[in-house]
């Protein structure tokens, strides 16, 4: 048994009998339609009618002209973040990356796989921080940035947890330094973004675009990704690299380096049968939003904000952060945690103790990149400058970290849209009694 078993504000609640999860695959029967008609008509590997179809309704969806389909999202921001380079750096030799001795402004608060493809070519990134209204890159910090490394042309931007960030400040000033943009938006397939007064998807919103399919997404492939774009010589180059960079010669013959990173027939049978339920996922993911917003309404907590005059999030995780005063003593060691239990406030690693404790599935804010030993030693932008080396023993400092806060105080909530509101109404309790 566990310790919240006997703490007697959890007093009759029961652990739910099947695992609450984080955001878990839906399927709905038409995947193994398209699965097994890969198999039947034996084209299993990387070519067939399943991957040309979603290419085809990926592009047609979010408003593109050409989706190549990949074998993750990774792949994807991989061969962006190469062609970015490449673009603006030249062509590199095989054991080099396109990026070498360059450095990459990087949205700091997201998944490492976002700013990872940055490392593999051999650039250097510097992160930029996160803004309290959407949790996504600041444009004040990025506009700084700018003032300290004059020569940057690249920026790797993610929409984290669904919501679209500041484009539209983000693209003025990325024009401003004649800087390209890499989109991530692995999260956000099916989010709409105000661009110039105009509904947008993201995954448009860059020069080089990416999704995902991962399994935890709002919809999914098991695996696989995409590359978007409106350049057919982008579409060629990224379907070339990823299967191998193959040249037009009866023998195996090589230009360029290349890559195994296209999506399997099988893997696109799972995203066609998937596709026509991204608006059905994106109800439910709102209303499990919502459900939170007004359940915690009365707790000392906020849900993860958006603007809704700029942005249609797809609500892919529902997340909350607690009020300064509310927060009960937490300290986060590299891999371990310590917390007190104190009337009134919580922490995130109390509540998501709880929730694990009575079989829920919640996570901490993905740690900002910044913060995580392999990047340690990177440059770290904030709206007020360099946020290296501003703490001092004798003059106190403000120490302006939004992404450290944000992930201080705040967690991602169960919102697998498979809770009912039933179960989901038990999680609501469970954090209020975190609080008494
Ligand atoms: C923001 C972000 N970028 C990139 C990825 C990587 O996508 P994939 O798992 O398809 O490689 C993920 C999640 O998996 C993600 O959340």
């Amino acid at each position: 048994m566990n310790k919240f078993s006997d703490d007697p504000r959890f007093a009759g609640i029961k652990p739910f009998e099947k695992k609450i999860w984080l955001s878990s695959p839906t399927m709905h029967g038409d995947e193994q339609h398209w699965v097994d008609d890969a198999i039947q008509t034996n084209w299993v590997s990387t070519v067939g009618a399943n991957i040309n179809e979603v290419e085809k309704q990926v592009a047609e969806r979010i408003g593109v002209k050409y989706a190549v389909a990949l074998s993750c999202g990774t792949a994807a921001l991989h061969l962006a973040t190469k062609l970015a380079g490449e673009k603006l750096y030249g062509q590199a030799r095989p054991n080099q990356g396109t990026l070498q001795g360059h450095r990459v402004f990087c949205s700091d608060m997201t998944f490492d796989a976002s700013i990872n493809p940055v490392a593999y070519e051999d650039g250097e990134a510097i992160f930029i921080d996160t803004e309290p209204d959407t949790w996504n890159m600041d444009p004040i910090a990025l506009r700084k940035a700018f003032e300290l490394y004059p020569d940057v042309r690249l920026i790797i931007v993610a929409h984290l947890y669904g919501t679209p960030g500041k484009m539209e400040e983000i693209r003025a000033i990325a024009d401003e330094h004649h800087a390209l943009i890499v989109e991530d938006a692995a999260e956000s397939l099916g989010a709409k973004y105000k661009l110039h007064g105009e509904w947008v998807e993201t995954g448009t919103l860059g020069d080089y675009n990416c999704i995902s399919f991962n399994g935890n997404k709002i919809i999914t492939g098991s695996a696989g990704g995409m590359f978007l774009t409106n350049s057919v010589e982008d579409a060629n180059k990224v379907r070339k690299w990823s299967t191998q960079s193959r040249e037009a010669a009866p023998w195996y013959q090589h230009e360029e380096i290349g890559y195994n990173y296209r999506m399997s027939n099988i893997v696109a049978g799972v995203v066609r049968g998937q596709l026509p339920y991204i608006g059905e996922h994106m109800a439910q993911k709102k209303a499990i939003y919502e459900r939170y917003k007004a359940g915690l309404a009365d707790l000392p907590v906020r849900m993860n904000p958006f603007d809704p005059d700029k942005s249609q999030p797809n609500h892919w995780l529902s997340c909350l952060i607690i009020d300064e005063d509310a927060m009960a003593p937490m300290v986060r060691g590299e891999q371990d945690y310590l917390y007190k239990s104190v009337s009134g406030k919580s922490s995130p690693q109390e509540i998501l103790d709880a929730i694990f404790a009575f079989n829920a599935e919640g996570r901490p804010i993905w740690k900002p990149m910044h913060m995580q030993p392999i990047y340690r030693t990177y440059a770290f932008i904030t709206a007020e400058g360099n946020g290296r080396g501003r703490s001092n023993a004798y003059i106190a400092g403000s120490g302006l970290d939004v992404g450290a806060d944000i992930f201080r105080r705040g967690l991602c909530l169960p919102s697998d849209n498979k809770m009912t509101p039933e179960q989901q109404d038990i999680i609501i309790d469970i954090i209020h009694r975190c609080f008494h």
